[in-house]
């Protein structure tokens, strides 16, 4: 039986419910067809406060080996700074895989009551996930005086835009052929002209397409008042990672947005994680909703090979949902929406 390995990092908080639903339906959905192999790392900041590190040294190096990464959250920020825990795990995972697109889907399930009166919207928004604003390039100088001057320097390079371009015009093309891009050029007048320009060049690549730019900031007012104009949307990490929030509350929340880092040379493993964090609100009281998570196990599945599979997560996904199940935040146990999709897989 044909079986692929999984690298499973919880993470903290929430990150290890949602993980453990995601698992038991991604097994329940693999019964009798395939394998899933699970190795789990407990990579995350009580890792961290163990160790000094959020993961071994070797840590990318042993990841390669896997078929595939299923992750919860990472980040505990009482304990571990975020500027320590996510540069230590999250970001230079998604950098030393080339994991350059960040696909999150947004649309609402059955059963899920947005807030927006426009319900009829589904939108891929497609992050670019490896430069940009994330370049991690800059520095601070006279610290802690009233001079300091703080730089955060944004890298764009032509490979990385244009290589994010086109995966967005790629997934236009399967869908229903428009391509919004994302920036703010009209302030930003070297990396942001310089994304349009590229988006410009390619748009005459492919003729099939309609292509639009937008500014960040209308682009966040089009997301509420004018969602169903939308179908594939390309921004760049932080302007992605912004709107892909907005795209999880008008999809009626945070517990709801799923999203996949993909390698898509498949030169390295690509990693599935919902959008939210570890919730250390609700953190132990045991009511995350675990359906950002399974969706994007269902991501994970896809990209495995296994569309069918994939499918029968979602249908079951919306099954549940459609008998009400997780649709209002924080009334459902995360065991009781688990178990309702776990019956409703065939
Ligand atoms: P968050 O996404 O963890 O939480 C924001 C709000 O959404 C909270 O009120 C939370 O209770 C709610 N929420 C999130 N997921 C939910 C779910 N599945 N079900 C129900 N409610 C849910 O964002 P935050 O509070 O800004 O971040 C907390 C920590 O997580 C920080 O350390 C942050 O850096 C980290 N973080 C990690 C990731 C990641 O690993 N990919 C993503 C976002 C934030
Ligand atoms: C996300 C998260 C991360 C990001 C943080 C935790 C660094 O918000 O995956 O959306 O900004 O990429
Ligand atoms: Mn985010």
């Amino acid at each position: 039986m044909k079986t692929y390995r999984i690298a499973r990092m919880p993470g903290d908080g929430i990150g290890r419910n949602v993980t453990d639903a995601a698992w038991a339906v991604l097994e329940a959905a693999a019964k009798g067809d395939f394998k899933l192999e699970g190795t789990e790392f407990p990579w995350s900041c009580a890792f961290y406060k163990q160790t000094g590190a959020m993961m071994p040294a070797d840590g990318i190096e042993t990841l390669r080996g896997f078929d595939a990464i299923l992750l919860g959250a990472v980040g505990w920020p009482a304990e571990v700074p975020d500027s320590v825990s996510l540069h230590g795990l999250l970001l230079p995972i998604r950098k030393a895989f080339v994991q350059y697109a960040n696909i999150r889907p947004h649309r609402l399930l059955p059963g899920v009551q947005g807030p927006l009166k426009s319900e009829g919207f589904d939108i891929v928004c497609i992050r670019e996930n490896t430069e940009g604003e994330y370049s991690g390039a800059g520095g601070r100088v006279h610290q802690g005086t009233a001079d300091e001057v703080a730089v955060e320097t944004s890298i764009f390079t032509r490979t990385g835009v244009e290589r994010i371009l086109r995966f967005g015009f790629e997934q236009a093309r399967k869908r229903r052929g428009r391509l919004a891009s994302v920036t703010k050029s009209n302030a930003q007048k070297y990396s942001m002209v310089f994304w349009d320009e590229i988006t410009h060049t390619l748009a005459a690549e492919y003729p099939d397409v309609e292509v639009s730019s937008y500014h960040i900031d209308a682009m966040a007012a089009r997301m509420v008042m004018a969602p169903e104009s939308l179908d594939v949307v390309v921004a760049s990490n932080l302007f992605g990672d912004i709107l892909t929030d907005l795209g999880a509350a008008i999809q009626g929340g945070l517990g709801f947005a799923a999203s996949a880092n993909i390698n898509p040379d498949r030169s390295a493993p690509s990693m599935f994680e919902p959008v939210h964090g570890s919730a250390p609100d609700i953190a132990h009281l045991g009511i995350a909703n675990p359906i950002a998570a399974i969706w994007s196990g269902a991501m994970m599945l896809d990209h495995l090979g296994e569309a069918e599979a994939a499918r029968r997560v979602m249908t079951a996904l919306e099954k549940a949902t459609a008998q009400g199940i997780g649709t209002v935040p924080g009334r459902d146990r995360t065991d009781a929406i688990t178990a309702t999709v776990l019956a409703a897989l065939d």
